[in-house]
């Protein structure tokens, strides 16, 4: 099945956030394997008061919608109810729902479907990277620069360490000014 693409509108900037394992790796059995201390309460506060959307497989592994923030989860099944989240059938649906808030932002929060789907659209990345290799069965999909760029990174010590990249579309951002 093909995809309709829309285009967002430069109002509203999309951002794929996820958390990534050396390998690529950003989940295991519908779970994330691995806990950073820290990282959960920066996703918080980065995400708070947003949009966000995210793949059914996703909001199952979280169990609820998660507060100070409008949960928007894709599914194919015209059945699904999510308990304090909205339920959209494709991606354009999910972003024209975001638009019409009048999302400033619109976070992208996976799985690797919904990654996979939203990459062409995608303004930003915003990547915590572990160093190292963790085995699992989903993972972030690989892009290319250009078109993205990376414009920040912020190493993040503690128990254990990351540093969270921030990959910028070139043709959305005055990348040049950025870095
Ligand atoms: N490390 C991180 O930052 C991070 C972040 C998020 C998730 N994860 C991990 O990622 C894994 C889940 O990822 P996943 O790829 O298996 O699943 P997912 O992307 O979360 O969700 C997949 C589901 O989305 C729906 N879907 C997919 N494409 C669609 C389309 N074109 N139109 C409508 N609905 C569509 C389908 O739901 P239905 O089956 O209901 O039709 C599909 O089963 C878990 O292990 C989770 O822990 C990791």
């Amino acid at each position: 099945m093909t995809e309709t693409v829309v285009t967002t509108n430069n109002l509203m900037e999309l951002i794929l956030i996820a958390a990534v394992a050396a390998n690529g790796v950003i989940g295991c059995d519908n779970a994330i394997p691995w806990h950073i201390p820290g990282e959960q309460a920066r996703f918080k506060e980065t995400t708070w008061g947003h949009c966000l959307l995210m793949g059914r497989k996703t909001w199952d592994s979280i169990g609820r919608a998660l507060p100070g923030r409008h949960s928007i989860v894709v599914t194919r099944n015209m059945n699904f109810k999510a308990e304090g989240g909205e339920v959209v059938y494709s991606l354009p649906e999910g972003i024209a729902i975001a638009q019409s808030r009048q999302a400033a932002k619109l976070f992208i929060i996976g799985g690797e479907q919904i990654f996979r789907l939203a990459l062409a659209q995608a303004d930003t990345l915003l990547l915590s990277r572990l160093d190292q290799a963790v085995p699992g069965d989903v993972f972030f999909p690989s892009f290319t620069s250009p078109p993205f760029q990376l414009t920040k990174t912020e190493k993040i010590s503690g128990p254990v360490p990351y540093r969270i990249e921030t990959w910028q579309r070139l043709d959305k951002f005055d990348v040049a000014a950025a870095s």
